[in-house]
């Protein structure tokens, strides 16, 4: 049957502005990392993307490495945009990255001009588009000066592949030196993506400060902690859950101390009237420096239990001061 997008998206979602920028994301974005790839169900993949742009999610992430195998989730988003939502390609933002392993040899991986630039084109194709919207360095490499990679991304706007460049996974001090290279060259920094959520505080300690003085958006990933920061692992843990499908999240993170704390957080997102998914995204979305959260969602409803977080973005100073003591209990 043909998709026909809910005409009521764009009322249903928050808009937030990329630091100085003159773009602005949904305050969630959809990640493709897991649940798209070849040994995915295709079909619930694309509900999962029509569940998004129906709940007036714009921003779709992606990178040359997602799978598996690699690659597979960008060719599966480009069947799904060629067959349902080609005709919206204006009202999407479409991400991808290179920086980590993606093919045999010195050219396939880390920062070198040769690799990124060909990953993008690599990437375009297996997407079946023109251009991505933003184009992100993945992690830092120690070996490759940070002026040969700036001038990768500034080169591939010039050349009209990507309309935004960010960076992903940089420490404050590193994001600082490349926003300043990317500003000198003309291609200002747009954005960074950094790991963040209640369990992963390392932002704090600097880099969002270095984003907010820049003007530089920034994209949470992993907000959830992979599914820990739900309700899923209170009473064990779930067949065909994360814990169980792959090597990112391992059982063994799964500790009595830590379900601890999080049933005690479960509890105070009840009192609040949300469940801890809701509660751990509007947790960061309290900061105005953050620009939109990255999840992920195996199936349509987690989607639509997490986009519910945009009606109590609020917290007390009582609430806030509670999380601080649990998450060190
Ligand atoms: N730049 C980087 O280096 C980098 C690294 C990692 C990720 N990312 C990006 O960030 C995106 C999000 O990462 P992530 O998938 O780790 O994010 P996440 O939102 O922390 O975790 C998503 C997982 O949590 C569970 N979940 C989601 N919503 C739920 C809900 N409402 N109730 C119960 N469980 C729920 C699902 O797990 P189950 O599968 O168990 O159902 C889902 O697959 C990625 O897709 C990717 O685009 C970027």
């Amino acid at each position: 049957m043909l998709y026909q997008p809910n005409l009521t998206r764009y009322q249903q979602m928050q808009y937030r502005r990329c630091g100085k920028s003159g773009i602005q994301l949904s305050a969630l974005s959809l990640g493709l990392w897991h649940n798209f790839g070849d040994i995915d169900d295709y079909n619930n993949s694309k509900q999962i993307v029509h569940t998004a742009f129906d709940c007036g999610i714009t921003h779709f992430d992606l990178a040359n490495n997602y799978g598996p195998p690699p690659g597979s989730a960008e060719i599966n988003f480009g069947k799904i945009i060629k067959e349902s939502l080609s005709a919206y390609r204006d009202e999407l933002i479409i991400s991808s990255k290179a920086g980590y392993t993606m093919w045999d040899g010195p050219y396939g991986d880390w920062g070198s001009k040769k690799y990124l630039v060909a990953s993008l084109d690599q990437s375009l194709k297996r997407m079946g588009v023109e251009y991505v919207d933003i184009f992100y360095h993945h992690r830092p490499d120690p070996n490759t000066p940070l002026e040969e990679t700036m001038s990768a991304l500034d080169l591939i706007v010039r050349q009209g592949k990507a309309l935004y460049v960010g960076i992903s996974n940089y420490k404050a001090q590193e994001a600082q030196q490349a926003i300043t290279i990317l500003k000198q060259m003309g291609t200002p920094c747009l954005i960074h993506q950094p790991k963040y959520s209640m369990f992963e505080r390392w932002v704090e300690g600097g880099l969002l400060d270095v984003l907010g003085k820049e003007g530089v958006g920034c994209i949470p990933f992993s907000p959830l902690a992979q599914g820990l920061l739900t309700n899923k692992y209170i009473n064990g843990i779930p067949e065909g859950s994360r814990a169980t499908r792959n090597a990112f999240l391992k059982k063994e993170q799964i500790t009595e101390e830590k379900l601890h704390i999080i049933r005690r957080l479960n509890d105070l997102a009840l009192q609040r009237n949300q469940s801890l998914a809701q509660m751990a995204l509007a947790w960061i979305l309290k900061d105005d420096r953050i620009t939109s959260v990255l999840i992920g969602a195996s199936r349509s409803s987690q989607l639509l239990d997490s986009v519910q977080c945009l009606q109590n973005l609020d917290f007390s100073k009582e609430e806030l001061t509670q999380i601080e003591s649990i998450l060190k209990s």
